[in-house]
């Protein structure tokens, strides 16, 4: 009968075998070379500061890890951050994923001061794990994963009527501006809660550019439009190499007073373009379902999906 073992008696060592099953499997599946965030996640459990649990069968001494999940507290929030068992441990009904999942939603839950819970698990179905999430009381979001092929044929994009501008050198304080802006009532804001406010948006951003936890951060092809009437932006474009040949956009708004006219598609043209030329295979992302604009955006530039899983959020109640 397997344990529920807390994380930070492991060493790193001794999730070996599982952390590189685990970067195989995001390869395969999600063309993503996970191996720059388990880089971080080995750091972090060699420090033994990382919350969270280790499925694992064999003796006290000798314990052998099947699955782990790890959380991280962000003042008021927890966020789960990974949940994961090995191929030969894992059963159709994903038990033994639950299983992790249940005591790191009961820890977090139970614990004082904490009023939120984010989790995007991209490896899930949304049936893989929705039981246990909504007997906890989260809401669930319908979240697609998009990719773009840049093999083939170059389409015929003319020039940008926009000014496009190398991210280079952009005050994080305009992205940051933009983005809370763009994010106003829109259902990511939900999803997401740093998008709310101007401070959490610039943690995103650092996030993205500073850390490799959503791939490295690709200063190249990611591009900014200045707002022709302010000193601020009227739209960006960051993406991240989350593997040597493929960009993924973690974030793409365009201010509100200047969409309907062309400048998200200018923006991914860029992007297409800059790519190609550099040798990518493909462009991935990930969008929210009921946001109908943006994935007609994509459709329209060629998108097409490759899985779909759930954003799920707690509130505590009161
Ligand atoms: C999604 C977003 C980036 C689109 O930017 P945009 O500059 O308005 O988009 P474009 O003007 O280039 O429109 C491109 C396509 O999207 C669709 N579209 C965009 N705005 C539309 C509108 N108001 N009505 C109908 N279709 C629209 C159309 O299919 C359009 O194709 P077309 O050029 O052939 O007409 C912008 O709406 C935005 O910033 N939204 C908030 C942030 C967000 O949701 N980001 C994406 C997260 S995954």
């Amino acid at each position: 009968m397997a344990d529920i073992l807390d994380l930070r008696q492991f060493r790193p060592g001794q999730l070996d075998a599982l952390l590189r099953a685990e970067a195989e499997e995001w390869q395969r599946e999600l063309l993503w070379d996970y191996e720059s965030s388990l880089e971080l996640i080995r750091q972090y459990i060699g420090a033994r500061i990382l919350p969270g649990y280790v499925l694992s069968d064999g003796t006290p001494q000798r314990p052998r890890p099947l699955g782990y999940g790890f959380f991280v507290y962000e003042t008021h929030k927890g966020l789960i951050g990974d949940l994961y068992v090995g191929p030969r441990y894992r059963g159709a009904e994903r038990a033994e994923e639950r299983l992790i999942l249940e005591h790191m939603i009961e820890t977090l839950t139970a614990t004082p001061g904490l009023h939120r819970i984010e989790a995007q698990l991209m490896a899930f179905r949304p049936e893989e794990l929705a039981p246990v999430f909504s007997r906890h009381g989260f809401r669930a979001y319908r979240r697609l994963f998009l990719h773009l092929d840049l093999a083939g044929a170059a389409p015929a994009a003319g020039p940008s009527p926009w000014p496009i501008q190398p991210w280079a050198g952009t005050p994080f304080e305009h992205a940051a501006t933009l983005i809370q802006a763009s994010y106003a009532q829109h259902v990511d804001s939900l999803i997401n809660d740093q998008y709310r406010t101007f401070g959490g948006s610039l943690r995103f951003l650092q996030n993205v550019v500073h850390y490799p936890g959503c791939g490295q951060f690709d200063e190249a092809s990611s591009a900014v439009i200045a707002d022709p009437h302010g000193e601020g932006l009227a739209a960006l474009i960051l993406v991240s190499r989350v593997r040597p040949d493929v960009g993924h956009v973690t974030q793409v708004c365009v201010s509100q007073r200047w969409r309907g006219r062309g400048i998200g598609r200018q923006l991914f043209e860029h992007v297409r373009a800059n790519l190609r030329r550099r040798g990518f295979a493909a462009i991935t992302l990930t969008v929210t379902a009921a946001n109908a604009l943006a994935l007609e955006l994509y459709r329209g530039l060629g998108f097409s999906q490759m899985r779909e899983f759930d954003a799920y959020v707690w509130e505590r109640a009161g």
